[in-house]
């Protein structure tokens, strides 16, 4: 039996969304933050514009590619697997095996950047130039679309900066001292009602 592989990078289909969801939470898991994703198919239908524009959001907010493996498996006449058609043709298997999602953002120095939100490959597949492949995909997509930078972050402990490193990043903690903050919970919730009356921002 012979077994030849190929990735590719494409854009995401609705249909990929099922697999994309399941990859968000491995990825949770491998930062060890396993409670983090909310999110459901239903919010990335939503949010990504993949609902034919019945419930989205006029402009998608975020953009998401996959890597996908073909397999073509050819049996050969003494092969076992039998769904092969009977004048040889070879099995073709697809799967994904990786994502990212990335979004649109503003740099007040530089103009408009691409955000790379989430970059993953599953574990059985790593460490042979797919994350690469995937990686140069969403710079060449943010390039052709006039961006002038590529953000993204990455926890202290987690291998995947070497990756960055070879891909030309520069650490800004370390250059700049750059500190990653966030508002989010009940804290940000409640932070529109500190706002002392008399000086409430009007409704746009
Ligand atoms: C970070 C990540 C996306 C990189 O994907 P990958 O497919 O392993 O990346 P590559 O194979 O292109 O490169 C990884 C390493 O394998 C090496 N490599 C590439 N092809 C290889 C091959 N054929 N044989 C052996 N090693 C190979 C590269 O030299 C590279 O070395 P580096 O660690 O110094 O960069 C992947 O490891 C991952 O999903 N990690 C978990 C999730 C994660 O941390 N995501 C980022 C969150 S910020």
């Amino acid at each position: 039996m012979a077994v030849s592989q190929h990735a590719s990078v494409r854009k995401t289909v609705k249909e990929d969304l099922g697999a994309i969801v399941e990859m968000i939470q491995e990825l949770a898991d491998f930062e060890g933050m396993s409670d983090g994703p909310k999110l459901t198919i239903q919010d990335l239908l939503r949010d990504g514009g993949f609902d034919d524009g019945v419930l989205s959001n006029s402009v998608p907010l975020f953009h998401s590619f996959v890597l996908e493996l073909t397999e073509q498996i050819r049996t050969g006449n003494k092969g076992k697997i039998t769904s092969c058609s009977s004048n040889d043709e070879p099995l073709t298997r697809t799967t994904i095996i990786g994502y990212a999602i990335c979004f649109y953002s503003y740099s007040t120095w530089q103009g408009k950047s691409f955000f790379l939100e989430d970059i993953y490959i599953k574990p059985n597949y790593r460490k042979r130039g797919y994350g690469e492949l995937l990686f140069k995909t969403v710079a060449q997509h943010a390039l052709e679309n006039g961006c002038k930078r590529l953000d993204f972050h990455v926890l202290a402990w987690n291998p995947a900066k070497y990756f960055y490193n070879r891909m030309g990043a520069e650490n800004l903690t370390e250059s700049e001292q750059w500190e990653f903050t966030v508002c989010q919970g009940k804290k940000w919730m409640h932070l529109p009602k500190t706002i002392p009356s008399g000086s409430k921002p009007l409704k746009s």
